[in-house]
């Protein structure tokens, strides 16, 4: 199993905190944002981890995490001790498209992606430690569906449709189908790399992991779990960075 961070991206929703960084070098609590999908990655067991980020920063990442071997600066504490390597999205093009980036360091590997800016108050280990065939991924309801993945059931509570930020991107859908959105961790088989090779860009011209999902759903290929404890996505506005890093104090993160 090996692990992908994706950390590329404009941040614009950060506004002015972003002009001159990138949102995942932001600090949340006492760390930069990175700092926690990749202990949450290293927390899962995996040791082999790829990192995707636009050639404006990437320098930065680089000077942060080094090869992955990471020890506090106060008392020589090890955060973490990945074997890290990195690749530059040189246009930003979607998430499935860096998922697809990953494929030759993948090979015949299962593959375990986190969002840089999703933060978890536990790994799911317990549920990637069950993880089987197929992909698997997690939701969790929100007030705001409108600016996530959603999942839709059907009458027998199985999952009909997985519909990107309804009215906007997926235009099919009027408005969310439920309030359950898809969080920013996905574990995926090898396959997942044939159905992105096959993938037509939305609406907003990006690849969508959303369109991985659903085809994975298709296939009768997707198991959908619950988010166990708090779940954040620390891309969304300025004001979160702040409160994310006060929860994290309260009930510690990636237990
Ligand atoms: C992305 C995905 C979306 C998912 C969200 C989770 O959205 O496109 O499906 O629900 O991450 O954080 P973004 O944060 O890029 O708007």
């Amino acid at each position: 199993m090996k692990g992908l961070i994706c950390a590329g991206g404009t941040a614009t929703r950060l506004e002015e905190l972003t002009r001159v960084t990138n949102k995942h070098l932001l600090p949340v609590g006492r760390w930069p944002m990175v700092y926690y999908p990749l202990q949450l990655l290293q927390r899962l067991g995996v040791r082999e981890v790829l990192l995707v980020t636009g050639k404006q920063h990437a320098g930065d990442f680089i000077d942060l995490l080094g090869n992955g071997h990471v020890v506090a600066r106060s008392g020589g504490e090890t955060l973490f001790d990945l074997d890290l390597t990195y690749k530059v999205q040189v246009e930003a093009g979607g998430i499935a498209q860096v998922v697809g980036m990953a494929s030759s360091f993948a090979h015949d590997d299962r593959l375990v992606v986190c969002l840089g800016d999703n933060l978890f108050e536990y790994a799911q280990a317990d549920a990637v430690a069950g993880w089987q065939d197929g992909a698997l991924v997690f939701v969790k309801d929100v007030p705001d569906p409108e600016n996530f993945g959603v999942v839709e059931y059907d009458d027998a509570g199985h999952v009909s449709d997985i519909v990107e930020k309804a009215g906007v991107v997926d235009t099919r859908y009027e408005r969310p189908p439920s309030n359950d959105a898809v969080v920013g961790l996905y574990c995926y088989p090898p396959e997942v790399f044939d159905i992105i090779a096959a993938l037509a860009p939305s609406s907003r011209g990006e690849l969508e992991i959303t369109d991985v999902n659903r085809e994975f759903a298709r296939r009768g290929q997707l198991d959908v779990r619950r988010v166990e404890g708090w779940w954040r996505d620390g891309g969304k506005h300025w004001d979160d960075l702040a409160e994310v890093g006060r929860l994290i104090e309260e009930t510690g993160v990636n237990k």
